[in-house]
């Protein structure tokens, strides 16, 4: 691992009370960062950033918002930059997840989908671009494999997650000369808490279905993810905007 690689970097990651954004916090401790977490899980956001500090020696600020809401959204990364000053990395993971037949998909569920995985990514990233200009800064949002390639029964979610990865591609264009890298990891099968409300489609196609467990047969960790997050946001991968990094265990290779 490289020491302190973040030291002195102002970080902000959303979703960090829980499973990849909880492993990306607690690996840039570990580099020296100073941490925004965000979440809307507060009280545990909070215990998080406490145990960061006292283990890690860095600054870590717990600061409750609710990704589907635009002046919550806006707040977050005030608070940041009242806390720290500036902004050198945004780290968009927060997230949530449904499926289920695509008819049977309710007009309440897509909307909580695109309100929270893909409005919500888009106000934060909005009020914190001229933050990250001024550092010239890097932003890493979170599609998924469902980004990349049709998994049934995941319509809605990954109509999101699609969705962010032109987002940032075009982001990535739009901002190059201004120095802001803008970079997206589609996350394969990790195990988190993402599935943990979310009862089991019925009456599926178990063959469909199937096609997109993982080849290997086992889960990514948190901590995989994280080492992937931690790479493209550093000065490691100066040279590198608008990729999209699949880290799946090669669920999407063929
Ligand atoms: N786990 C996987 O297999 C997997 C695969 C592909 C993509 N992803 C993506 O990775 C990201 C992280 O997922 P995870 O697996 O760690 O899930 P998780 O449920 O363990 O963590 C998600 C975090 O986002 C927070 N969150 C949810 N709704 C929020 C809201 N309205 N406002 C603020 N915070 C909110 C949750 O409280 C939680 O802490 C998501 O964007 C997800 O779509 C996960």
């Amino acid at each position: 691992m490289t020491d302190r690689r973040y030291e002195g970097k102002v970080v902000l990651v959303t979703g960090a009370a829980a499973g990849i954004g909880r492993g990306v916090a607690e690996r840039l401790a570990t580099e020296g960062a100073t941490l925004a977490l965000g979440d809307v899980q507060g009280d545990r956001l909070e215990a998080l950033a406490r145990d960061l500090e006292a283990q890690h020696g860095i600054r870590a600020l717990a600061i409750r918002y609710d990704a589907g809401d635009a002046d919550s959204c806006r707040s977050l990364v005030d608070q940041t930059i009242a806390a720290f000053g500036k902004l050198d990395v945004l780290m968009n993971i927060a997230g949530i997840l449904a499926w289920g037949h695509f008819t049977e998909t309710d007009d309440a569920t897509w909307q909580r989908l695109m309100r929270i995985n893909l409005d919500g990514v888009f106000y934060v990233t909005r009020h914190a671009m001229p933050h990250l200009i001024a550092t010239k800064g890097a932003i890493i949002n979170t599609s998924s494999t469902s980004g990349l390639t049709g998994h049934p029964y995941y319509v809605a979610y990954g109509a999101t997650k699609g969705a962010l990865i032109m987002f940032s591609k075009a982001l990535a264009v739009e901002y190059v000369k201004q120095g802001v890298r803008v970079n997206v990891i589609c996350p394969g099968a990790i195990e988190t808490e993402i599935t943990k409300d979310v009862p089991h489609p019925e009456g599926i196609d178990n063959e469909l279905w199937h096609r997109i467990f993982p080849k290997a047969g086992v889960s990514g960790t948190s901590q995989d993810m994280a080492a992937a997050y931690a790479y493209l946001a550093s000065e490691e991968a100066r040279y590198v905007t608008g990729a999209v990094l699949s880290v799946d265990g090669g669920m999407t290779a063929g």
